[in-house]
This record gives C-alpha cells, sequence and structure tokens, in this order.
C-alpha cells in the first residue's frame, strides 16, 4: 500500500467524493502497429460509451470525413492523425479515459508521452500478422513504466494465425506472460466465437449485415444449443488449446497485472463488433484505477486531498481561429477545480487556472472540475514545459518524461540569415515544446541544429510550422544515422575512452553527450571495442536546470 505525502486531512465528504471518484476511474491508451484496427476498436468502444453517436465518426473516409481526433491543417491535408488526443466516456459506472495516440506509421515522441498519463495499455493484435514493430516499440516504454497491459487479438473474422502460436510469440518475444480470459473457436471462414474461460459460457459469432457486423449470443455450458450451433470437433480442438496455453490452470493474479508481468487476452473482432463489450467489461473489473506516482516525496497517492499533475503534452494552435497554446495535464491526486490556485513547481509562481478545457478530438467544453486519471487541457501562455508539475499544498514535484531514442536526424538550415532571430525563436519553442528533439554539433562553428525525431512526420511538422508560426523556411538535410545512445558519466566518461570510430558525438540541450550511429551494428561494434562505456536508448531526466537555447 503507498501512502500519500499529503499534510492537511481533506473535510470527510470531499474525501469520500475523492475515493469513489478514483475507484471510478479507468485510464488506458491503445498501443498498436497501424491498420490492426486501433480506430475501429476506439470507435465502438465510444459507441457503447454513448459517446459517439454513430459508428465512422472517428475516422470516416472521403468527402464526409469528419474527424474526432484529427485537427491540424497538415493532418487534414495528409488525411492522417498526427496528435494525440483524450477521449472520455462513462460506460456501466466507471469514468473512461481513452488516451488517443496516432495512427501513422510515421508517429512521434507524442505517442510515447502519452503512455506516461496512461495506468493501463491495450495492446492490439491483428490476429494475421502477430507482433509488429510499432506495437514492439510502444509495449518497451510500457514496460519501462511497468503498465498493465491487456491484450486484444483482432481480425478474428478473418483467416489468422494459430492462436496458440500468437500466445507463444508474445510470451517469447515479449517476455510477457499471457492469460486467456477467451479462447477462439474456429478461425476465418469457421471461426465460430470464443469460450469464456471463466464462466465456459460459449459466445458465439454470427454474421449478419453481409459480414460487417455480428450477432453475439452467449450460451451457457448447459445450454442444448450448443451442440446445434458449434461443431463438436471444433469445440473439442479449442478446449484442448485452451489447456495447452501455459498457466492454463493457475487463477488470473490480479497483482502480476498490475505489475505489468501477466496479460489478460482476449480474441475478437472490432469490425464486426464481436467481442468488444465482453472485452469492455472484464477489462473494467481488472484494470488499475488511476494509481500513486512517483515524485520527490515518494510515491504521491491520487487520494491526497490537494491537486497535483503533470503536463505530458504540448500543443499549438489546435484551434485555427485562435492561435493558442494547449497544455495537457494528467491529474494525479486530488480534485481540479476550475479557477483554482496552484503553484508551478519549476518557476514557484503561483498561476489561476481560469478557462480549463476538457478535449473531446475537436470540441472542447470548459471543466468545472477533474479527478485523478483524467486529462484536462490548459492555455498555456508559454510557461509550461513537458514534464512540469502543477500543485496545491506541500511542494511536490513529480519525476519527469524521459526523452525518447530518436531514429532520424538531418540539419534544419536557415537559408535566409535575415531571419535569424526567428528561426531561432521557432526553433527554440518548438524544442520546449517537445516537438522535436534538437541536438548540436560539438564544433561551435557549425551552429545550425540537428533535428532528432522518432518518426518522419515529426520534422515535416516542425518544418511546416516554422514557415506557418513563424514565417521562416527552412531546409532540411538529412543524416545518416539511425540510432542515438546517450552516455553515463556524460563528457569524462567518455573522453577516458579516447577516440571513437564509426559514431559522431554531439551535444544535446543539456550539453549531454549523444552518440549517433548509422546502424545497430556500428553501435555492437563500438560497445564491444569499448565495452565500459555505459550506454543508454533513453535520456535520463534533467530537472532544474534550463536547456540551452539556439
Ligand atoms: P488503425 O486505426 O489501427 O490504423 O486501423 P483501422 O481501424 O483503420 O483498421 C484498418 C483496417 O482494418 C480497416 O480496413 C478496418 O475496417 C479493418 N478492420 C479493423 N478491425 C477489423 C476486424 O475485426 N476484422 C476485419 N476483417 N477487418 C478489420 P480498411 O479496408 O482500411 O477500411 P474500411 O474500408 O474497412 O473502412
Amino acid at each position: 500500500m503507498v501512502t500519500s505525502s499529503s499534510s492537511a486531512p481533506a473535510p470527510d465528504s470531499d474525501a469520500t467524493d475523492l475515493a469513489a471518484a478514483v475507484s471510478r476511474r479507468r485510464n488506458f491508451a491503445i498501443i498498436s502497429h497501424p491498420d490492426a484496427g486501433k480506430t475501429t476498436l476506439t470507435e465502438k468502444l465510444l459507441l457503447y460509451g454513448g459517446a459517439i453517436q454513430q459508428a465512422g465518426a472517428v475516422k470516416a473516409k472521403g468527402e464526409q470525413r469528419k474527424v474526432t481526433s484529427d485537427w491540424m491543417e497538415l493532418e487534414k491535408q495528409r488525411g492522417i492523425s498526427i496528435t494525440s488526443t483524450v477521449l472520455q466516456f462513462d460506460y456501466a459506472g466507471s469514468t473512461i479515459n481513452l488516451l488517443d495516440t496516432p495512427g501513422h506509421q510515421d508517429f512521434s515522441e507524442d505517442t510515447y508521452r502519452t503512455l506516461a498519463a496512461a495506468d493501463n495499455a491495450v495492446m492490439l493484435v491483428d490476429a494475421a500478422k502477430g507482433l509488429e514493430p510499432q506495437t514492439r516499440k510502444l509495449f518497451e516504454v510500457c514496460r519501462m513504466r511497468r503498465i498493465p497491459i491487456f491484450t486484444f487479438v483482432n481480425k478474428m473474422d478473418r483467416p489468422g494465425r494459430d492462436p496458440l502460436e500468437l500466445i507463444d510469440e508474445i510470451e517469447q518475444e515479449l517476455g510477457l506472460a499471457c492469460w486467456p480470459v477467451n479462447w477462439p473457436i474456429g478461425s476465418g471462414d469457421r471461426f465460430r466465437g470464443v469460450i469464456d474461460r471463466r464462466s465456459q459460457d460459449l459466445l458465439l459469432f454470427e454474421r449478419a449485415e453481409r459480414g460487417r457486423q455480428s450477432l453475439e449470443r452467449r450460451l451457457a455450458p448447459g445450454d442444448p444449443d450448443r451442440a446445434q450451433r458449434v461443431e463438436a470437433e471444433l469445440l473439442e480442438q479449442a478446449l484442448e488449446e485452451l489447456e495447452l496455453v501455459k498457466g492454463a490452470g493457475a487463477a488470473l493474479d490480479l497483482e502480476q497485472v498490475h505489475a505489468g508481468e501477466l496479460s489478460p487476452v482476449f480474441f475478437g473482432s472490432a469490425m464486426t463488433n464481436f467481442g468488444v463489450r465482453p472485452f469492455l467489461d472484464a477489462f473494467l473489473g481488472l484494470a488499475q484505477p488511476p494509481v500513486a506516482r512517483e515524485s520527490d516525496q515518494g510515491p504521491v497517492d491520487p487520494l491526497r486531498p490537494e491537486f497535483s499533475g503533470f503536463v505530458f503534452k504540448l500543443q499549438a494552435n489546435m484551434d485555427p481561429r485562435h492561435r493558442d497554446r494547449v497544455a495537457f495535464v494528467r491529474v494525479c491526486s486530488g480534485r481540479f477545480e476550475k479557477d483554482m490556485n496552484v503553484r508551478h513547481a519549476r518557476s514557484g509562481r503561483t498561476i489561476r487556472l481560469s478557462r480549463p478545457q476538457k478535449l473531446f478530438g475537436q470540441d472542447r467544453e470548459v471543466v468545472d472540475d477533474a479527478y485523478p486519471g483524467d486529462v484536462i487541457g490548459l492555455n498555456n501562455p508559454g510557461m509550461f514545459a513537458i514534464g512540469d508539475t502543477l500543485y496545491t499544498g506541500s511542494r511536490v514535484e513529480y519525476e519527469g518524461i524521459p526523452c525518447f531514442s530518436p531514429e532520424i536526424f538531418a540539419w534544419l538550415r536557415n537559408p535566409n540569415p535575415s531571419a535569424f532571430k526567428s528561426f531561432r525563436k521557432g526553433v527554440n519553442e518548438l524544442r520546449e515544446e517537445g516537438a522535436v528533439q534538437v541536438l548540436y554539433d560539438t564544433d561551435p562553428s557549425k551552429r545550425d541544429p540537428i533535428l532528432a525525431a522518432v518518426g518522419q512526420l515529426q520534422l515535416e511538422v516542425v518544418q511546416y510550422r516554422l514557415e506557418n508560426e513563424y514565417g521562416v523556411t527552412s531546409r532540411l538535410e538529412p543524416l545518416e544515422f539511425s540510432v542515438a545512445r546517450w552516455v553515463s558519466g556524460g563528457w569524462p566518461a567518455l573522453e577516458s575512452v579516447g577516440r571513437l570510430f564509426n559514431c559522431k558525438t554531439v551535444r544535446d540541450a543539456w550539453d549531454r553527450p549523444v552518440l549517433l550511429f548509422r546502424n545497430d551494428w556500428n553501435l555492437h561494434q563500438l560497445q564491444e571495442d569499448h565495452p565500459q562505456l555505459e550506454l543508454h536508448g533513453v535520456a535520463p531526466v534533467v530537472s532544474g536546470v534550463e536547456p540551452i537555447a539556439l
């Protein structure tokens, strides 16, 4: 049990309200590879919550595209979703916050950062493809934070891989034990539904509406209809397979689930809406409510009576009519109220939060209150940075959000020297906002910044925004690196090993050495040559030090 670093106890009724609000809340993000069906699943989940009225409202193709989670002009042009937003809905007595992560192949650091605000993750896997690269990367971030992972194997209505093989892949490759909550009967054209492992009910899959929708019929163990509707041999095979799954006999250990060591697994089909409601129902029972978070004062319990939270994402110009900046804050403890005066931990200043917003894709409404697990949007007059803590009561500062390993690097050139001031302002502000990482050459005569990103799109967004918001054109010159590593012990450690080959040394915004490699092979070579150098793919969080500006 974690104790809070709170000060004064809240009046009883407030404490009861807070406890009830926290226990009602479930917050999660979906991690998946593009095309696994994240948009489809999100849409079906929102339908259950009554948050949208019709399927297709999240992402419809063509003319009537009404995109709930897209809003930037660039997104419209490219027809993709770059930014993360938060979708909140109520279902079966729970308040659910779905942290939406960008779905495009060229995802960005925002995707990673969103996971810093999530208490649970749903790993969506295409039954025909199994684990894919983006899922693996996002999984690693979940693992770093030990987030509970729920697996949904999607597209069961189509021919897919052997379910035993899929489970094996997850267990072996990710080192994540699996506990199937249901198990598929047949597959593809002969997919008949799933066995609910705990109740032993059959959930039958019956196609309707030209295969786009299904009916879910539930048959209890003694129901005579079972033999009529499912071929005995398919059912038997499914039961045998379920027995074979490692740990099949063991009870589902919630502690292991919440430690991110054991993943409850569900099979279903988002498109035909099969297995989505049972998934949601089971998820709400198994997922963890908002949990205590690490801070400089130790773990902070969500029931700490005073408000606290941290900024996990900044976004400029969400609404082209207002040219504003919004800071997304994950509430971690206490009740947040409109017009509240809060402390900004980094600067020590007090700020009045007068127009907090709840965001639902493009729509915004002013919120009166919010609770742990919720996300609020604050108008950002330029004082918030990623990772900043806001609090009331005794001082607390949450652990920052690390810089994730970039994979794409390019010089950013300014072809117009007379525009240098705007160029510099733009680069500094976009870095502060976390749109991109900025590295510098160790040779002071090479002043141009090196942009470092997780996805190509981040670079395009930076160029686009430099032009649209700062009025400067820029040129990108790609660098042939794909791997970055931070060095434990900084410059002295690096100097102690002498000259390095096949890598370029640059410095980051906190004047730490970063080594850039063309490929993994060069990295491994260096590690073999200098085993004493300790390298990290994720940069340790820096707090209390101002970064170097361009
Ligand atoms: P994403 O957000 O993860 O990128 O995936 P999205 O939901 O857009 O789904 C990708 C494609 O997979 C879509 O097909 C979608 O209809 C299909 N899909 C999602 N879930 C299922 C499922 O359970 N079964 C089957 N058979 N297909 C599924 P599309 O052809 O790109 O679009 P559409 O024409 O179907 O809308």
